[in-house]
């Protein structure tokens, strides 16, 4: 795949990753990390629409439950942790997991200054905050399908509120895309909200990746109940669709005003509940 057809971070990405076994995706990325190639793929700054969903839409968003507990946040892949950061700025205890070390150590800096000096780029009003209710903020180093860093987060039988997935299942080898799938669906409580910024829509799903094509994966494997690979079916428009084989309801899917510039303006937000 030449540079004619890909941004030139993303063919780097593609050749990297060409040939690897699935099981050596892992520590592919935390090579990257090491080799200080996170540039890749860093934007900089939290995701702009997550910003202005919990913004805008404060009773779904709100981070305490009806009972008065303060929500539960995971952020999967969540590289230098500027959308952990961001929730814990909005009231979420988060969760940043990561399968690097050298990830989760920048993450960790990051939030040290940016927690007592919030920038503009948390807010939707994009002016510099210093928030009355600001919930707390932990990064873990873990491989997400494997179960040893959930005693960090959770206790007991508890799960997550909350999951948000950027750029985290297009990372993923698509042999891994039902296990994601899976993941989700045993973090989450029942009712709780997997919030994905659907990226890349614009690539052909047969071309290599990461990052790889998405075009009907989500709904696929989270309503549907599919692998996310095989007779994906055109995806219906409406943003809730009726009961489906999958363990998850959507609940919203629409195009956000405001997402990242190398989306093409065909990013697409999507929230699953978990049945
Ligand atoms: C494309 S990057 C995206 C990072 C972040 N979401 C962002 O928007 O900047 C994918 C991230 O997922 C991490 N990762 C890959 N496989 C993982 C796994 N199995 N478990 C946890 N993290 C993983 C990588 O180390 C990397 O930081």
């Amino acid at each position: 795949m030449g540079s004619a057809t890909n941004p030139p971070g993303q063919t780097r990405l593609i050749k990297h990753f060409s040939g690897r076994a699935v099981e050596d995706q892992g520590s592919g990325w935390s090579a990257l990390w090491d080799s200080n190639e996170s540039d890749l793929w860093d934007r900089g700054s939290p995701s702009i629409t997550l910003v202005d969903l919990v913004t805008q839409q404060q009773e779904i968003f709100s981070p305490y439950t009806a009972d008065g507990r303060r929500k539960k946040a995971l952020v999967p892949g969540c590289g230098k942790g500027y959308d952990p950061v961001m929730l814990a700025l909005h009231g979420f205890d988060v969760y940043g997991l990561d399968i690097s070390a050298t990830g989760v150590s920048e993450a960790r800096g990051y939030a040290a200054s940016e927690l007592q000096r919030p920038q503009g780029y948390n807010f939707s009003s994009g002016n510099s905050e210093c928030p009355a209710d600001v919930g707390s903020v932990n990064f873990i180093k873990g491989n997400v399908f494997g179960s040893e860093w959930e005693r960090q987060a959770l206790n007991g039988d508890e799960k997550f509120d909350l999951v948000y997935d950027y750029t985290f299942l297009c990372a993923l080898h698509p042999d891994l895309r039902r296990q994601w799938a899976d993941r989700m669906g045993q973090l989450l409580r029942q009712g709780g909200l997997l919030v994905c910024l659907e990226f890349p829509m614009y690539k052909d799903p047969s071309l290599p990746g990461p990052p790889w094509g998405l075009k009907g994966v989500h709904w696929d494997l989270l309503a549907r109940g599919g692998d996310g690979v095989a007779n994906i079916a055109k995806e219906p428009e409406d943003a809730t669709v009726g009961e489906l084989a999958g363990q998850f309801r959507r609940v919203q899917y629409f195009k956000p005003p405001r997402s990242y510039e190398n989306g093409k303006g065909t990013d697409m937000l999507s929230i699953y509940a978990r049945k």
